[in-house]
């Protein structure tokens, strides 16, 4: 696995339905929180234990009740703006364009606009292909409930073309594992692997 500047802390946060949380800090203490949800006391811990942390951003994969129910407790001591998709129902969102670049410790953070799942749907791809953030876009092994036509051209002409190195790192425990690489999904999840829409939705078949 290659190094990275960057550190990804996946916190098992519980909530509606198994949903993961993330905290992603770079080495000169650049720190994000993606989808502040669940039990916000472990998001919370997880914050302290990192020392010489600067907050930058909370980023929203999409806004969904269940990925959205910890902003409120994580401003509090993770004070920064909520980024968002144009689309998001999160009130006061700043929001984000596709392929937007934020800056984040040596690199940028790329904004990836992946509708599908809802319109609002974000991934977000640390700049050393390192970590992909796709909430309920991509699961290890699934994908989530979605508008067929929207969600395949999300998996080909977005997804796919990828590097593999990425770690994917979903919204939900859904999978046979936490994370998994990017590459490995290439060839084990039906929903990414389809390279026919026939293909596709046979796979939905089984959502
Ligand atoms: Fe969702």
């Amino acid at each position: 696995m290659r190094s990275s500047e960057y550190k990804v802390t996946q916190l098992k946060v519980g909530g509606f339905d198994d949903n993961f949380s993330y905290l992603i800090t770079a080495e000169n203490g650049d720190a994000v929180i993606v989808d502040p949800c669940g039990d916000t006391n472990i998001i919370k811990t997880a914050f302290r234990n990192n020392k010489k942390i600067k907050p930058r951003y909370i980023l929203l994969t999409h806004s969904h009740n269940d990925h959205t129910s910890g902003i409120k407790a994580v401003q509090k001591f993770f004070p920064v703006d909520v980024y968002a998709h144009p689309k998001s129902a999160w009130h006061g969102a700043k929001h984000l364009t596709d392929c937007q670049k934020l800056p984040f410790g040596k690199g940028f953070i790329e904004v990836l606009f992946t509708p599908g799942h809802s319109k609002d749907c974000v991934c977000y791809r640390l700049h050393d292909d390192s970590a992909l953030f796709t909430g309920d876009t991509l699961f290890i092994d699934w994908c989530g409930y979605c508008n067929a036509f929207e969600m395949f051209d999300t998996m080909r002409k977005i997804l796919f073309p990828l590097a593999d190195s990425n770690i994917v790192y979903s919204g939900h425990d859904y999978g046979r594992a936490p994370f998994a690489k990017l590459g490995e999904e290439k060839f084990r999840n039906p929903y990414l692997k389809s390279e026919t829409f026939e293909e596709f939705k046979e796979a939905l078949k089984n959502l």
